[in-house]
């Protein structure tokens, strides 16, 4: 099992559809459609699909045919996406292990794409990812739509004293190891544009923030309490401290504003 549960990706589906970059979007459906046509539907692998959030985004904006192969290690969530796409959609689930990057089911992929997955992975996986899809282009050129990677900004209205010390204490845990080595957290989106570019793809990035008001008020409470559990022990946290914020932030879920910064990225062969 993986940690991300059906609820919590659910939860953030709205806030993440809203978030992402529509330019970007329409780019990577462009890249798409220019598939050469002998080679049937182009096909997307999605890594670290979850229950298909990537595959209803692109759909939504888009009704061209394209195949898609959803690749993620939880089997819940593999079965949550096929239950929900397998009739309408021409889908093929995967279970595998992304840091095996040998054995991960890319061939023929006309597109490669993730969301709010590439924080969690290290440099090494990326730069490997990027030499491997290169390699790829020689036979099948791919392009790479990587969505929503956190930035390490938030910016919460109103303000609360405890905001800058919590936030470095939250970035410093994104970093922890997720399984790929050292974690990028909020270098995702530089280390990302550095080694696909010098792997040779040309690079576009957009910015993808979540905007939350009191209509997300249940994804704000989730962050809030996501956010106090990862930094609770913290050097510098003092624990009564963040108790006062958690309290705080939760009596203005409603009322307040959050901004949580993120980075959509396009490669293409160069
Ligand atoms: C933040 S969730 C994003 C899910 C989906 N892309 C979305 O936006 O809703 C990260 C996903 O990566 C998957 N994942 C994490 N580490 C993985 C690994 N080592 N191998 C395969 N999948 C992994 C998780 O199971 C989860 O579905």
């Amino acid at each position: 099992m993986s940690g991300f549960s059906i609820d919590w990706l659910d939860l953030r589906e709205d806030a993440d559809r809203r978030a992402r970059d529509p330019g970007l979007r329409q780019q990577a459906m462009q890249w798409l459609q220019a598939a050469p046509l002998a080679t049937g539907k182009p096909l997307v692998v999605d890594l670290g699909a979850g229950t298909g959030s990537t595959l209803r985004a692109l759909t939504a904006a888009d009704s061209l045919p394209v195949a898609w192969r959803l690749v993620d290690h939880d089997l819940v969530l593999l079965a949550e996406a096929q239950g929900r796409h397998g009739s309408t959609q021409r889908v093929e689930t995967c279970a595998a292990d992304l840091s095996r990057i040998e054995l991960l089911p890319l061939a023929g992929a006309r597109l490669v794409t993730a969301s709010a997955l590439f924080d969690l992975v290290s440099e090494g996986f990326i730069e490997a990812l990027a030499k491997v899809l290169r390699s790829q282009c020689e036979e099948n050129p791919v392009g790479v739509y990587a969505a929503l990677n956190y930035d390490g900004s938030t910016h919460w209205a109103p303000e609360h004293p405890m905001d800058g010390v919590v936030l470095q204490a939250f970035n410093q845990d994104q970093r922890q190891d997720k399984g790929f080595g050292p974690a990028l957290g909020p270098e995702a989106g530089d280390a990302m544009g550095r080694q696909f570019i010098q792997a040779g793809f040309a690079v576009t990035y957009a910015s993808s923030p979540w905007v939350l008001d009191g209509a997300d008020q249940a994804l704000v409470a989730e962050l809030i309490t996501g956010i106090a559990g990862a930094v609770a022990g913290s050097p510098g946290v003092d624990t009564g401290a963040l108790e006062e914020w958690v309290r705080f932030r939760q009596s203005k879920a409603a009322s307040g504003t959050c901004t949580v910064g993120h980075t959509d990225l396009l490669a293409t062969p160069a």
